[in-house]
């Protein structure tokens, strides 16, 4: 059985589907939509394939096949924090709980020993693509990415960048010295040797990304900076967080008054009725915290902004018209008691949304919690409207299963950039997979186990045999079991690029 998004609302469930891997590649090669155990042969010799040749998985019933996670927000040097200092905002968890944790990781032996637990966590928690921040150390970030590179997980990597407003303990001396270690860590990580294991010039797993940690953290020398080395290449990714808390906001706005900033980069025409009008007339308003961004030209099409919470209208028309994509992190959103970001009412503007688990604001390194808060959060904004409007797709509505499913996968993947190649499970991508028992035996006591066709079909008619669900319906019900209830014990294995690289059958 197969699951795949195809749009924000839909994805396709199929029963008996046949998928194939290519050995050199780790990229799909094609999929047969449904092929009975009977025609396995045929199936197989329509694509000139030889069963010889051919390493079978073969899934039980319970058991189904999905896109692995993205997690478009994660700070590796945060987990050994994971449940401590739940009582602060941000500003203050910052200060009490997260500096102090980060400073450790200067030293190299402490980060191989946390960085090594980090990435297996991710990766059986069915996170095959993480956009990670590391640390402001140059070393500790280098052995981050050496990690992430030897388990083989696909993944962003940036080394924060904070020349102000930090303790300091940990802060770095200049903006020369952050830019000079960010060449250095891009420099490194472009330099790792291709993936084992696949036989082509494979395209690399682990890519720098920058890492301007927030506008407070960054002098106005060291964001422009940062977007000339962005302007030197475009296919460089950009992370930074946005909008997140009140306090946060306002201090931004005072370390960037009106008159502070450059003139931001000229937009695309189509783009500029849309945003730019207001953005220009908006000159003599105070800054917003996305256009000091802007001025410094960094956002742009593979800009990842996590949390986005308070976003202003001119915001949203900004980073519309930049196109950057929004990470949703629900779990830290409600921990830090940031608010409730109005995801919906973003999709419904266009917005690229994935989701992130902001570890450790977040208190859990899964996706599966990102899903389950991301409901919770669209059900709170959906209680605290007065009238949705009528003619609304998803603004001010509850998430459909779908929607939470695609921002998960594939809409994590358009915010990183990687639509092309990860997201969903199509001819021509990469093999970056998960496969999902709802089964008994996976010990999971939050799911009753489903292990038999009655069991499955869940509503007999009063016979007592006649199933009252087709087999897609029934896949539909596991799907949102996994997704609402199910933890690593459900992720069976984890392929990323063809390979395994995780889950409870990874190590056995
Ligand atoms: N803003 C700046 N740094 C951080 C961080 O580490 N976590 C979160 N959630 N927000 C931030
Ligand atoms: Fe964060």
């Amino acid at each position: 059985a197969l699951i795949t998004p195809t749009s924000l609302t839909e994805y396709r469930a199929l029963p008996r589907a046949l998928l194939s891997v290519s050995r050199d590649t780790g990229d799909i090669e094609w999929i047969e939509d449904d092929v009975a155990a009977s025609e396995l042969q045929d199936a197989l010799a329509r694509h000139g394939a030889v069963s010889e040749n051919v390493d079978f998985v073969e899934l039980k019933l319970g058991e189904f096949l999905i896109p692995g996670f993205v997690d478009t927000h994660i700070h590796a040097p945060q987990v050994p924090n994971l449940g401590s200092g739940q009582e602060h905002e941000l500003l203050d968890w910052l200060a009490e709980v997260t500096f102090p944790m980060e400073a450790r990781f200067a030293d190299a032996d402490f980060a191989k020993r946390a960085y090594s637990s980090v990435i297996k966590r991710t990766l059986d928690y069915g996170s095959t693509t993480c956009c990670y921040y590391g640390t402001l150390h140059l070393e500790g970030t280098k052995i981050l990415a050496d990690v992430i590179h030897s388990y083989g997980q696909r993944a962003f990597v940036g080394k924060c960048n904070m020349d102000r407003n930090s303790p300091e303990y940990y802060v770095e001396p200049s903006a020369d010295a952050s830019l000079a270690a960010t060449r250095a860590l891009i420099a490194h990580i472009q330099a790792l040797p291709p993936p084992t294991g696949s036989g082509t010039a494979a395209e690399p797993l682990v890519r720098p990304i920058l890492t301007p940690r927030f506008a407070i953290s960054c002098t106005g020398e060291l964001l422009d900076g940062l977007g000339k080395l962005a302007a030197e290449d475009a296919g460089l990714r950009i992370q930074t967080h946005i909008s997140e808390n009140a306090a946060e906001i306002v201090f931004t706005k005072q370390l960037f008054p009106p008159g502070s900033l450059p003139a931001p980069p000229p937009l695309p025409d189509a783009a500029t009725t849309k945003a730019g009008g207001k953005v220009a007339n908006g000159k003599a308003r105070e800054t917003t915290y996305a256009g000091v961004y802007d001025a410094y030209g960094l956002l742009r099409h593979n800009t990842v902004l996590a949390h986005a919470v308070h976003l202003e209208e001119e915001e949203i028309a900004i980073i519309q018209a930049r196109r950057a994509g929004i990470s949703h992190c629900p779990t830290s959103n409600f921990n830090l008691r940031s608010g409730c970001a109005r995801i919906g009412m973003l999709l419904d503007r266009g917005l690229k949304v994935g989701l992130g688990t902001d570890v450790s604001g977040g208190f859990s390194p899964s996706i599966l919690t990102a899903v389950q808060h991301a409901s919770m959060c669209s059900k709170v904004v959906a209680l605290h409207t007065e009238s949705t409007p009528p003619d609304s797709r998803f603004t001010d509505r509850q998430l459909p299963i779908a929607t939470l499913f695609y921002l998960a996968t594939l809409g994590g993947a358009e915010v990183c950039d990687l639509q092309a190649r990860i997201g969903s499970l199509a001819p021509g991508k990469a093999f970056d997979a998960l496969v999902v028992s709802v089964r008994s035996e996976t010990g999971n006591p939050a799911i009753w186990g489903m292990d038999t066709a009655e069991e499955l079909g869940m509503g007999l008619r009063d016979d007592g045999r006649t199933r009252t669900k087709t087999e897609e319906e029934e896949l539909a019900g596991m799907l949102e079991k996994f997704l609402f209830c199910g933890d690593d014990r459900n992720v069976r294995r984890v392929y990323v690029q063809g390979r395994l690289a995780g889950g409870k059958e990874s190590r056995v």
